[in-house]
């Protein structure tokens, strides 16, 4: 299908129109941000990856009964994909203590849930995207209540997908960020699944496969990034 103009440039992809309105593509940049685009990099490789690793999970999750926006792999940073409305919420899930969930709650990173949990963020940049429940996406109007209930469920049928996934590559799926999108009025799964939105460790180590490496500086950003390519071996 052919590549129109470009409608949208966000963080990480920019997002173009093609003849059908119901199908755009989506181009995926090697920049890099965390704290809300406050720090700014350069991930070289990323957006191949983080492009290639979508498509190769989406697939998978489709293939598992799971409806998601892929489309077609066009090259190696472009996919074609449905041309959603977004919800504006960032779906977190997560199996073990990381990240805001250990400085907010004070628990050591690392610590594994019995139960994964599932916890929502108001899309909203200028906000910070600011943790809510339930009912403040209701009062908010981000999303029906029967919205929001199958998103719960589809995120954990992803989890739990996705974890049995990893484990088989020796990756242990710590926390993940989901965004769902509205298509021809059913919820399906929208964005991404790469480095930059889960936290990937390995399953021996607990050394760190994702962009934690970039957001605490730790190095070797790329060859995580590349660890993770072999390992899943798209
Ligand atoms: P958090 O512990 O900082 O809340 O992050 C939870 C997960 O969500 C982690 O896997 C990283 C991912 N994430 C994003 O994809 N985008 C974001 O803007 C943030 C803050 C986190």
């Amino acid at each position: 299908m052919k590549q129109m103009e470009q409608m949208y440039e966000g963080k990480a992809k920019k997002v173009y129109r093609t003849e059908d309105k119901d199908y755009v593509i989506v181009s995926y940049k090697d920049d890099a941000t965390a704290f809300n685009g406050l720090k700014k990099g350069t991930i070289l490789g990323k957006g191949e990856i983080n492009n290639l690793m979508s498509n190769h999970l989406f697939q998978y999750l489709e293939k598992n009964g799971i409806k998601t926006h892929f489309e077609k792999e066009i090259n190696s940073r472009n996919t074609l994909v449905k041309a959603v409305e977004i919800v504006p919420l960032e779906v977190i899930v997560r199996n073990i203590a990381a990240g805001s969930f250990s400085k907010r709650l004070g628990v050591e990173e690392g610590t594994v849930f019995e139960n994964p949990t599932v916890e929502f963020s108001y899309k909203n940049d200028n906000l910070g995207d600011p943790l809510i429940n339930d009912d403040f996406a209701l009062a908010l109007k981000l999303a029906t209540r029967e919205e929001i209930k199958e998103i719960k469920s589809m995120a954990l049928k992803i989890n739990e997908l996705l974890k049995a996934y990893f484990i088989e590559c020796n990756i242990k799926l710590v926390d993940f960020k989901l965004e769902f999108g509205r298509f021809h009025n059913q919820i399906i799964l929208a964005d991404e699944i790469s480095p930059d939105t889960c936290r990937l460790w390995d399953k021996y180590t607990n050394e760190k496969l994702d962009k934690d490496r970039f957001r605490r500086d730790m190095g070797n950003v790329e060859g995580a990034y590349a660890e993770v390519r072999k390992r899943l071996g798209f």
